[in-house]
């Protein structure tokens, strides 16, 4: 199966090295220009040389792997059998980029979006075939979940062959109707702004919070440092989509989140937010 994933960033990497890494499957991993996309691609090299150097793969497997991504831009999808667009989190950006890829894929081909919290209902609208969600997590080739989300369109032959793709990469799918923050990240992302609300009331330290979680509750990464691992820019994104979904005021962003945010203190991708990344 080839698969095009549109977006090579964090997520769009990780999810391109999940399928290349399972027998069967070739990967067109995509951005807005060439340069964009092979960076994508050296991101998984850097990742698989650590490996390598930890004895924990064969310089062979990796090449094999990497042998299996194409980069280049959108246009090179044109066998796909299925998209997963892991482009910006911008409803925008997401309905016309599916647009444009439906005048360059066969027509047999499915669209998924990892969207963490849009409409999925939304992107599909208009196009000449479905969408489905597929929603992978951060560290995209080690988490093990997907959430795979139906919009109101989104037919239950696509949700069965997701599911088992989903499966035949190793993953544990999750089967969601389309809401606001899908499962996770409606629980995940106002535990997060609450561990912000309770670091700006006083209660205790950004270590402290951290430690608190990861000791108390057995959490690999406390509030605050996974904040800073997704992105504070993200958090905050999703935490108005849940806000602006509900109209409840229990999703309000933290002030204290959205001062950082503006700051450009988006936590490791910018090398400051609740902790300093810059050594
Ligand atoms: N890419 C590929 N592999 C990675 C990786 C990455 N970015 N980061 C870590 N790994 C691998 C390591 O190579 C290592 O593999 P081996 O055991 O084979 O060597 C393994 O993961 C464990 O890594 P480490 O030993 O370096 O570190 P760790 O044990 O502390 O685990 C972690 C790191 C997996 C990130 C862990 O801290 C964790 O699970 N944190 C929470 C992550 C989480 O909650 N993610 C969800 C975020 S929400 C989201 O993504 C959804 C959204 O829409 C916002």
């Amino acid at each position: 199966m080839k698969v095009g994933v549109i977006g090579a960033g964090t997520m769009g990497s990780g999810i391109a090295q999940a399928f290349a890494q399972t027998e069967g499957y070739e990967v067109y991993l995509c951005d807005i220009n060439d340069e964009f996309a092979a960076n994508g691609k050296k991101k998984i090299a850097k990742g698989f040389e650590k490996r390598i150097a930890k004895g924990k793969m064969e310089q062979a497997a990796a090449d094999a792997i990497l042998a299996k991504i194409t980069t280049g831009t959108k246009e090179i999808c044109t066998d796909a059998d299925l998209i997963v667009e892991a482009a910006l989190e911008v409803m925008d950006v997401k309905k016309q980029t599916f647009k444009e890829l439906q005048e360059i894929v066969p027509a047999s081909c499915m669209f998924a979006t990892n969207t963490s919290s849009l409409s999925i209902t939304e992107i599909g609208a208009g196009l000449d075939r479905p969408v489905i969600g597929m929603h992978f997590f951060n560290p995209a080739p080690v988490m093990k979940l997907i959430e795979v989300i139906q919009g109101e369109n989104t037919p239950n032959d696509l949700r069965d062959t997701v599911v088992k793709i989903s499966e035949e990469i190793g993953k544990t799918p999750v089967q969601v109707n389309e809401a606001a923050g899908f499962v996770v990240n409606r629980i995940l992302i106002p535990m997060i702004n609450e561990g912000i609300c309770v670091l700006e009331a006083g209660v205790a330290s950004v270590s402290d919070i951290d430690a608190a979680m990861r000791l108390g509750a057995n959490h690999p990464m406390g509030p605050l440092q996974l904040g800073d691992y997704i992105g504070l820019d993200i958090v905050l994104a999703i935490m108005e989509v849940i806000f602006a979904e509900t109209g409840d005021p229990k999703y309000r962003p933290a002030p204290l989140l959205r001062k950082m945010v503006r700051a450009g203190k988006l936590g490791c991708k910018t090398g400051i937010g609740f902790y300093d990344y810059s050594k």
